[in-house]
């Protein structure tokens, strides 16, 4: 089943902005959407399709706007409906798409619906909530008495006990944040008419946070044990669980089916595996347009996130190119190495020193130049580094703040977590953005809620803008060409020297045009042992991030981070 306006985000590039982190228009330190207007022609000028606005939505804020209190009212922190319909309108004005986060896997504690869910057993929305009693034969409140032994994602148990009616719900995040139970078909018709009353008012589609969690086993089994601590991985329970499929082409039938206007859906899917991504996004089975997957994030964890490991190109290569391969035929793959969640790229898998304008560069020319749709994420346009965060006091995320209490408390020395962190902490994608060289880099007036980096006085817009060379003016080439050349956007993909430690190559085609990628992943000197490559190097070199001279070449000789681009027809 198709619908007017179909695969027009095939050739898309989508900019993420982290509202909080953007842009602050009225002085208190938190970004707004005031702000995020007022910097629209950022996005105009490096030429992204389509505006991915994070949680505005009424919020306590425990995880940012994660935790939802109202989903049709935005928060004050962040403006009013007001300031979003101009939002919108402004975006529309460039010719931009927006979409907005959709954050229906849980509510926030503080939504009308969980405050009459918990109000007593009797409550009609009792069932829009996973409510249980204690373990059978252990008293409510106990340790261990939680109805199964699944770890919540931000530590502990996912159960909490509530005193006013004796029972514990269900939380896969932070105890503030309760599942939603989409048995229940009442909730999912709840849900269906929100999100409509949004498409009513203008957005262009959604991404949805952790939408594959949404179908849980009702039978809720305990988990696998883990390496560490006495919580469970109950993922085999809830990660595309029983209904998965059922409920999203139920939600594509209510709420898109029948739309004139080309809309969006990107679902984000921890877990999800290449044959489930598949299902997912083959349009003929109408439930969403592609997926955020999350194996390439994973390739530097140990035993979790806080067990950092360093990255082993061949390991990046093969879980590309099984999504490559995996989607080549139906379906499609989004294409990210940034958002709110994960570290900076360029200190994760480049170089934030001497090379990092160069490393920067070469992973974006890498991301943009593999078939899918590719993500920015404010800031990774101006190769935006991991912060040097000094003590626990300068981090803000609930996830880190619980992980370094419960490592600490488990044994782990503090020194050692706080490395980790300062690797992997998602504060590293939220500080504020580096509009200038200014105090607080012209990110607010006041008191920015979370640190500026401090190497914004090198790092920031207003220079990047100005230098042809920047990394910034890279990303805005890369974009333009997925714009122009098809074989971008449609070619077919072959990874090329699998085993290969230090270089990444690929070949793009499309009828008989070719585009051979090679990018050096490294400070030495290497050549790029690929197959014809006296000829290629003697080909049209449509991008590079090094000046490249063609006479008598014949091998392809990388110098430190670099890449390029070469095209023959
Ligand atoms: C995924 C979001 O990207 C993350 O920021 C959030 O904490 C969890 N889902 C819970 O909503």
């Amino acid at each position: 089943m198709s619908r007017p306006g179909d695969l027009w985000w095939k050739s898309a590039v989508v900019y993420q902005v982290y509202p909080r982190s953007f842009a602050d228009s009225d002085g208190d330190g938190i970004g707004d959407l005031v702000g995020v207007i007022d910097q629209l022609d950022h996005l105009v000028e490096l030429g992204v399709d389509v505006l991915w606005l994070s949680p505005v939505y009424r919020s306590p804020m425990d995880d940012n706007g994660y935790d939802i209190s109202d989903y049709q009212d935005i928060d004050p922190i962040f403006g009013s409906l007001e300031s979003f319909d101009r939002l919108l309108a402004a975006t529309h004005d460039r010719g931009l798409k927006l979409i907005m986060d959709l954050v229906v896997n849980h509510t926030s504690d503080e939504h009308p619906w969980f405050v009459e869910s918990r109000s007593t057993r009797e409550s009609p929305k009792r069932d829009w909530y996973w409510w249980r009693p204690a373990r059978e034969g252990m008293s409510a409140g106990d340790p261990g008495a939680e109805p199964t032994n699944w770890r919540a994602a931000f530590a502990g148990s996912a159960w909490q006990f509530d005193e006013t009616t004796g029972e514990y719900y269900l939380h896969i995040f932070s105890t503030r944040q309760p599942d939603l139970n989409w048995e229940n078909p009442e909730v999912r018709q709840a849900i269906y008419t929100m999100m409509r009353w949004w498409l009513d008012r203008g957005v262009d589609g959604f991404r949805m946070d952790v939408i594959n969690f949404i179908s849980k086993d009702p039978a809720l089994p305990d988990g696998r044990a883990l390496a560490s601590g006495p919580y469970a991985d109950g993922g085999s329970h809830y990660v595309c669980g029983p209904r998965i499929h059922e409920f999203i082409a139920e939600m594509h039938r209510e709420v898109f089916a029948d739309r004139t206007e080309a809309v969006l859906t990107v679902g984000e899917m921890p877990g999800v595996t290449v044959d489930e991504a598949v299902l997912f996004t083959d349009p003929a089975r109408a439930e969403l347009d592609m997926v955020f997957q999350f194996e390439h994030v994973g390739l530097d964890h140990g035993d979790g996130k806080w067990d950092v490991r360093s990255l082993d190109l061949r390991d990046l290569k093969a879980s590309f190119g099984r999504w490559q391969a995996g989607l080549a035929d139906v379906g499609w793959n989004s294409l990210y190495w940034n958002n709110h969640d994960q570290p900076r790229v360029v200190s994760r898998f480049g170089d934030d020193g001497a090379d990092r304008v160069a490393a920067a560069k070469t992973l974006a020319t890498l991301l943009h130049l593999h078939r899918g749709t590719p993500y920015v994420y404010q800031g990774e346009e101006l190769g935006m580094t991991n912060a040097p965060f000094a003590t626990i006091d300068d981090f803000r995320d609930i996830e880190s703040i619980h992980a370094y209490d419960e490592l600490v408390a488990a044994g782990r020395s503090p020194h050692d977590v706080l490395t980790a962190l300062r690797a992997m902490s998602r504060d590293n994608a939220r500080t504020p953005m580096q509009w200038d060289a200014s105090k607080h880099a012209g990110f607010t007036t006041g008191e920015p809620w979370i640190a500026v980096n401090p190497n914004h006085v090198e790092i920031n817009a207003e220079s990047a803008r100005s230098d042809q060379g920047s990394v910034f003016h890279h990303y805005r080439r890369l974009i333009e060409l997925r714009h122009t050349d098809p074989v971008v956007v449609h070619g077919d993909f072959t990874m090329l020297l699998p085993d290969d430690e230090q270089v990444y190559a690929f070949l793009r085609r499309l009828g008989d045009v070719e585009l051979l990628v090679v990018a050096n992943i490294s400070t030495d000197e290497v050549t790029a042992d690929v197959p014809e490559a006296d000829a290629w190097a003697r080909s049209v070199l449509v991008l590079g991030n090094y000046p490249v001279s063609k006479l008598l070449v014949r091998d392809i000789v990388l110098r430190p981070w670099e890449s390029r681009v070469y095209r023959r027809a």
